[in-house]
């Protein structure tokens, strides 16, 4: 099939900025989790500062890698496959420029106040009233380009891929919006609009679709576009794609109150919580699946190719963690995994093996073709990547596993007339070689993102401006 040459280019330029903040943030944000992995097992790390302690790190890890390095991975990878598969250039340059420089000033903006102890205290929503109306600002923006440009498309279809963006950014407005509604008192403190049952549940809708549309969606949406691409293969069901669509986003909403079990929140809440999130193993098994299948005819090409293992053992991990997220929504095996590390575990089985291996993998994928390149500077660094990353994983998870089972299985054992048979700093010495472990898988992975960089800078020094801007131009046929 022969190409045209169209006289409009896509614009890069944003594409770009978000891939290399991507591998910025993702070590920022998991140097960080190593290190308040390590504050666990050596206390002293805490320093006796208030602004250094663990318990203002932790939302700036989270913050970090889900806002920082997952949202640009979002935004590269969603900009990236939007003007390809629209065949048309983003509708606004000076829009996208704002929503890259608006993204990284509230992350710099976190990365200030939060260690300063300036939080809203709900998770995940951390940031307080003047932020989170820039955030929500940036997310408008971001939300015009991505539909304008849709609705500017050359092409009759939207690929299923948009889909799922588009379902992301939309559904992530919504509960930023609704979980933010506060009264300020001062420039850093305002009070939830909600109370007590109420607060509790918007806030878990907030986060667990935080997890389905954030952490889930919108990386589905970067699963449906490079997969196929990195196999070339098309998809194994195109018509399993919409169905996964709409069963996905009809149930996930449901399911947030499972992370309130046994609380003050009605009963038939949690109980409706947890069917949802039962049948929610469906959809998710059915992308994983359909991911999965698209590889038909072409496994063989894992043996030489570092890339397409990255998005499939992402494919695997989310296959695991959707399989032991609804297990852990059953009220009767919530009452031994809640509070413990069995949670962390599955949050990192999503985290580190789905979120940021689907992630690398695309990053890896589009570097050098943002770039001008043929391939990235070093398949074998990839490849050393590839390893660190997945023993990282397995690490952290399988210590958590048994941090959290023996934590749930202490904190319940009784003796006979009724007193607890271990107190609270028996279970955590028990769990202190567990951390030890954890902290180890957690500097594998976050070594394999420093490889990464210098995979990177050396790709992005190979090429010369002429060749990035070749790059940019519209191939009308077989375009995407
Ligand atoms: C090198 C990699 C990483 C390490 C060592 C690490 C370490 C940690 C640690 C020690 C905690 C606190 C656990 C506790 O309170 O007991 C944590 C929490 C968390 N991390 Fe990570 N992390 C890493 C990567 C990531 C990534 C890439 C993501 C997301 C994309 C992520 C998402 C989270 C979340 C959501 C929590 C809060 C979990 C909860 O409240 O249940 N982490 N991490
Ligand atoms: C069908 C899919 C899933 C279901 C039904 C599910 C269910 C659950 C359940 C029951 C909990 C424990 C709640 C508690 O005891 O407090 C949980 C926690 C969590 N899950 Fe999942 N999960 C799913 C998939 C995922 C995926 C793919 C990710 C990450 C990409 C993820 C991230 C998290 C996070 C961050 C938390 C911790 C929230 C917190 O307490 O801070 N989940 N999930």
């Amino acid at each position: 099939m022969s190409t045209a040459i169209s006289p409009t280019a896509y614009n890069y330029k944003v594409v770009r900025q978000f891939a290399i903040m991507t591998v910025v943030w993702g070590i920022l944000g998991m140097g960080l989790g190593v290190f308040i992995a390590s504050q666990l097992v050596w206390p002293e790390l805490n320093f006796g500062l208030p602004w250094t302690t663990f318990g203002r790190l932790r939302p700036l890890h989270t913050n970090l890698v889900i806002f920082a390095f997952g949202g640009c991975a979002l935004f590269a990878t969603s900009y990236y496959v939007v003007q390809r598969t629209c065949q048309t250039r983003l509708i606004s340059d000076s829009l996208a420029a704002f929503h890259f420089w608006g993204w990284q000033a509230v992350i710099v903006g976190a990365g200030i106040t939060l260690p300063l102890g300036y939080t809203t205290t709900k998770e995940y929503a951390e940031l307080e009233w003047p932020l989170a109306i820039l955030l929500a600002i940036v997310w408008i923006v971001y939300a015009l380009v991505f539909f304008g440009t849709i609705v500017k498309r050359k092409t009759k279809h939207i690929y299923v891929g948009n889909w799922f963006y588009g379902a992301f950014i939309v559904v992530t407005a919504m509960l930023h919006i609704v979980n933010h509604m506060s009264l300020p008192v001062s420039l850093f403190k305002s009070y939830s609009a909600y109370s007590g049952a109420t607060d509790a549940m918007i806030q878990w809708w907030y986060g667990h679709n935080a997890v389905g549309f954030f952490l889930t969606t919108g990386f589905l949406g970067m699963m449906y576009y490079f997969v196929p691409k990195q196999a070339e293969r098309p998809i194994y069901s195109y018509r399993l794609s919409i169905v996964h669509f709409w069963a996905l986003i009809t149930l996930y909403i449901w399911a947030g109150p499972h992370h309130l079990h046994y609380t003050a929140l009605p009963d038939w809440a949690q109980s409706l919580g947890m069917a949802m999130s039962i049948i929610l193993l469906a959809p998710s098994w059915g992308g994983m699946i359909n991911g999965m299948m698209t590889l038909s005819g072409a496994w063989h090409k894992l043996r030489t190719d570092p890339i397409l293992r990255f998005l499939v053992v992402s494919l695997a991990f989310y296959g695991m963690s959707t399989f032991e997220g609804p297990m852990m929504a059953i009220k009767t095996v919530n009452s031994l995994s809640h509070y413990t590390d069995w949670t962390i575990g599955h949050v990192h089985a999503g985290a580190l093996g789905w979120v940021a291996m689907i992630s690398i993998g695309a990053i890896y994928h589009m570097i050098p073709k943002l770039f001008g390149r043929a391939q990235m500077h070093s398949t074998g660094l990839i490849n050393a990547h590839f390893w660190l990353a997945t023993i990282g994983t397995v690490l952290y998870i399988a210590s958590m596993w048994v941090n959290g089972i023996t934590q749930g299985l202490m904190w319940r054992a009784i003796n006979d007339d009724g007193t607890l048979t271990y107190s609270f700093v028996e279970a955590l010495q028990a769990s202190h070689p567990g951390f030890i472990v954890r902290a180890l898988g957690g500097a594998f992975f976050a070594s394999g993102m420093l490889f990464m960089a210098y995979n990177v800078w050396r790709t992005v020094r190979a090429s010369n401006p002429a060749e990035a801007k070749a790059a940019e131009q519209i191939a009308v046929v077989g375009a995407h």
